[in-house]
Parts: structure tokens; C-alpha cells; sequence
């Protein structure tokens, strides 16, 4: 199946489609938004040069200035909801180096930097590492493959990390020693889902959003048992990455085209804020992949 094919595959609409609840009353008063602050990179360097995952096509053409206008716009989101963000330094020759959440992830006053799977993005680490030094943090190394909030989110004082295409299920008990929180390690399956964060998105510190058919059937049951009251969002939504968001509890920068899923969120009671990253999806990133967050 293509990825285009993707969303017209019923069967699995019909697995994981819910209903918005019938609801009149939309129960805004039960979320509350928490200031973040982000870490980001300017596509400044932006392209796609290599194929590292099944959504990337260097024959298609990348408009770079587009890119440079969607990703400000993003920023401009942030900075409108009253959230800090900070930039790296874009380098030349690091294309892949706007998605500034597979840099590592900093939670519980640890930051742990990102070990790459591909060489194409080795790069990236160092620039990392120095921001995490700069901003106070003893940065931790992995001796296996992490890459970042990729496949790291923390939840509440615990993190969900991905395995099975990019970050090495090793690298869990790595993550856990050097952040003191507990791990629960989560099997990715389907390579068009191959970090945690196009197939599952944090909405608060209890709550979650994920694509099931992305997981292997254990870390299924392990998701319904950890979180009874997820939201199950559709194929249509999971494949323009409508997975691939930010909340701060309250409002939820996801990509406009998963307008679904902005439809399950506003019958909870959160803020759906939709963005275009058109030019982005084309490395197979959307906002959280542009986004790494500085957890308290
Ligand atoms: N082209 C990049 C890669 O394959 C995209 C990374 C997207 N980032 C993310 N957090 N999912 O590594």
C-alpha cells in the first residue's frame, strides 16, 4: 500500500474510527493550558536528499521559501499562545536538521541527546548537545540508537518510547537510568509510522491520541490498559501525520488536514489549531517533529 492508498483503507477505518461523542456542552472548563518552551531549527538548509523513510521522494520538488514561510507560521502559533521558543543554529549539509525533536529529549532537569540511526543525520547531535550545555543541562549520552522525542514523549512523570525502526529498545533502559522516569516501550510496526510521534501524540499528562494499526498487538493491549480513554483517531487522519502534534494541555497545533481528529479534540474540550506543513511532510515531519519540547 502507497501512501496515498493509505486512506482509503476501509477495513482499517472501520477498526479504529470513533465518534465524536454526542455532546452539546463542549468541556473546555476540564483543560487548562501550561506555558512550554520549544527548541527549534529554521529549514534554512532544508531538502530531500536521501530516503530514510517511505515518505520521502527526492524527485519531488521542495519550495524551499514555502517551507521557510509554514515553519514560521508554526513559530508564530507558539509564540501567540504565550510559549517560548528557542532556535538552534541551522547548518549546511544537515537537511533533515529542522525536525529538532529527534535532537534528544530534556525532562526531570536531564537532557539526554540524540543518538541517530542514519548517517545523514549524525550531525545534528553536536549542535544539540552545545544548546543543551548552553542552557544549563549536563547532556547524557545513549550507547544505543534514541532518536529524541522522535520516539521518546513524556506523559505525565513517565515517558512512552518507540522501537522497531529508529530508536534501539536498548536505548530504553538508557533513557530511564539517565531520566529517572519510567519507560513503557511501545513495538511501531508500519515503516510509514517510524517514530512514536507519527503514530501517537500527547495531549496532556493523561492524556493521549494514537493510530492503533501503527502498533504491534501487545503494545496495543498495553495502550488500551494504560489509557482506557484514548483517542483512536482514523486512517485519513494518521496519514497526513495528523498525529504529529503539539498540545500545552489546552490548545493542539496538528496539521490542518486532519480535520477528524481537530473534531474528536473539540468534543473533549480542546483547542484543535490547525497549521500547513505541506513543504515539511514532504521529509515525512509535521509540527512535533519540528518541535522539541524543554520539559520541565
Ligand atoms: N526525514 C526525517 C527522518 O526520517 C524526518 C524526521 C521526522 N521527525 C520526527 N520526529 N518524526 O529522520
Amino acid at each position: 500500500m502507497t501512501l496515498t492508498d493509505a486512506t482509503t483503507d476501509a477495513t482499517t477505518d472501520a477498526r479504529t474510527t470513533r465518534t465524536p461523542e454526542a455532546t452539546s456542552v463542549v468541556d473546555t472548563d476540564r483543560r487548562s493550558a501550561r506555558p512550554r518552551r520549544y527548541v527549534m531549527a529554521p529549514p534554512t538548509f532544508f531538502a530531500v536528499e536521501y530516503v530514510i523513510n517511505p515518505w520521502m521522494d527526492p524527485s519531488a520538488p521542495v519550495d524551499a521559501a514555502l517551507a521557510a514561510q509554514q515553519w514560521d507560521a508554526l513559530r508564530q502559533v507558539y509564540l501567540a499562545l504565550g510559549h517560548t521558543v528557542d532556535l538552534l543554529e541551522p547548518v549546511a549539509g544537515l537537511p533533515d536538521m529542522v525536525y529538532a525533536a529527534n535532537g534528544g529529549v530534556i525532562v526531570n532537569g536531564r537532557a539526554v541527546v540524540a543518538r541517530f540511526a542514519y548517517d545523514g543525520r549524525a550531525g545534528e547531535a553536536p549542535a544539540h548537545r552545545d544548546w543543551m550545555a548552553k542552557a544549563g543541562y549536563a547532556p547524557a549520552h545513549t550507547r544505543h540508537i534514541n532518536e529524541g522525542q522522535g520516539d521518546l514523549l513524556v506523559v505525565g512523570a513517565t515517558i512512552l518510547a518507540g522501537h522497531g525502526f529508529r530508536t534501539d529498545r536498548r536505548a530504553h533502559d538508557e533513557i530511564a537510568a539517565h531520566t529517572g522516569l519510567p519507560v513503557i516501550s511501545l513495538e511501531l510496526v508500519d515503516p510509514r509510522f517510524y517514530h512514536l510521534d507519527t503514530a501517537l501524540a500527547v495531549l496532556d499528562d493523561a492524556t493521549i491520541a494514537y493510530y492503533p494499526p501503527a502498533f504491534a498487538e501487545p503494545s496495543r493491549t498495553m495502550l488500551t490498559e494504560l489509557f482506557p480513554d484514548a483517542i483512536e483517531v482514523c486512517s485519513a487522519d494518521a496519514f497526513v501525520l495528523g498525529l504529529n502534534v503539539v498540545s500545552d494541555g489546552l490548545n493542539v497545533v496538528l496539521p490542518a488536514a486532519a480535520t477528524g481528529f481537530a473534531e474528536q479534540l473539540r468534543a473533549l474540550g480542546f483547542r484543535p489549531v490547525g497549521v500547513d506543513l505541506s513543504e515539511l511532510l514532504k521529509g515525512g515531519g509535521s509540527v512535533k517533529c519540528c518541535t522539541l519540547e524543554v520539559h520541565p
